[in-house]
């Protein structure tokens, strides 16, 4: 994998880093980097070699502030820009990955930067990072599955209170709502993120895959249902 020019893609010891970066411009999300955030998705998902993924912004401002706005206001309409920028199904992809993935963000993680978060599995957080979906703002709302997956986080009231309000979580106050693990200095931030990495890359993917299923397809269904799936997977990976 290589020759990306808006996502740095790196494998190490059985854990894959994604980089956005566009830090010029505070990561903003534009085409191109949906297009290989596309590929190394399938990466991640495909490559054996990789047990649990990263994710990370490059620069000292953003994990991402969302769609990049220059695209998106030089688009005929908002909603052919919509169209355009959500062909790719990257997010029923980024969703649809049974192997840990992990965000470290830090500064400004707006719109689609909060959406790839609420991809990951477990969210941490530096002490700057500030989160929010100024969708409404602009006539629209968001699109990268945020408005399913936050609810499923944070719960609906204040689910409904950021995407109504637009406005912006601190680091702290995101931690109390459970919508990161964990809040440490930006200092520790990767160092963080390689520790849970570390530990978790260590067990059998078999295992990992099995738990993360039983938990996010459980969500979705009743609890007797989400009994007899837990038990399918049980028996799925039983001796
Ligand atoms: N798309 C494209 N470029 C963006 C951008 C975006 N969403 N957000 C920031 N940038 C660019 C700015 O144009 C600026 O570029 P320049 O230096 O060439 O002028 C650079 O990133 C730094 O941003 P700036 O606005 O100067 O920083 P700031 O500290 O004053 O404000 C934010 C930071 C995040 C509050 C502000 O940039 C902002 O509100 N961005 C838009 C967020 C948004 O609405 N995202 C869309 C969600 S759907």
């Amino acid at each position: 994998m290589g020759n990306f020019e808006v996502i740095i893609y790196e494998k190490k010891d059985g854990i894959g880093y994604v980089t956005l970066n566009r830090p010029q411009v505070l990561n903003a999300y534009n085409l191109q980097m949906r297009d290989e955030l596309y590929q190394v998705l399938a990466a991640i998902r495909d490559d054996p070699e990789v047990r649990v993924a990263i994710f990370k912004g490059a620069g000292e401002r953003a994990f991402c502030v969302g769609a990049d706005l220059t695209e998106f206001l030089s688009a005929p309409s908002p909603v052919i820009a919509r169209q355009v920028r959500w062909e790719r199904d990257v997010w029923g992809l980024f969703l649809s990955i049974t192997k840990p993935l992990i965000a470290a963000v830090h500064g400004y993680v707006l719109g689609s930067g909060l959406e790839i978060a609420l991809c990951c599995d477990i969210r941490l957080a530096s002490e700057d990072a500030q989160f929010g979906l100024p969708e409404v703002g602009l006539g629209i709302i968001p699109a990268a599955g945020g408005s399913q997956t936050l609810p499923r986080i944070i719960g609906r009231a204040k689910a409904l209170e950021m995407l109504l309000t637009g406005g912006r979580v601190k680091a702290e106050e995101a931690y109390r709502l459970k919508l990161v693990n964990q809040v440490v200095s930006r200092h520790d931030l990767l160092p963080a993120a390689e520790k849970l990495a570390n530990r978790i890359k260590g067990y059998s993917p078999v295992a990992l895959a099995c738990a993360k299923q039983a938990v996010t397809g459980g969500l979705d269904l009743s609890l007797e249902q989400g009994l007899e799936l837990e038990a399918k997977l049980a028996r799925s990976i039983s001796p």
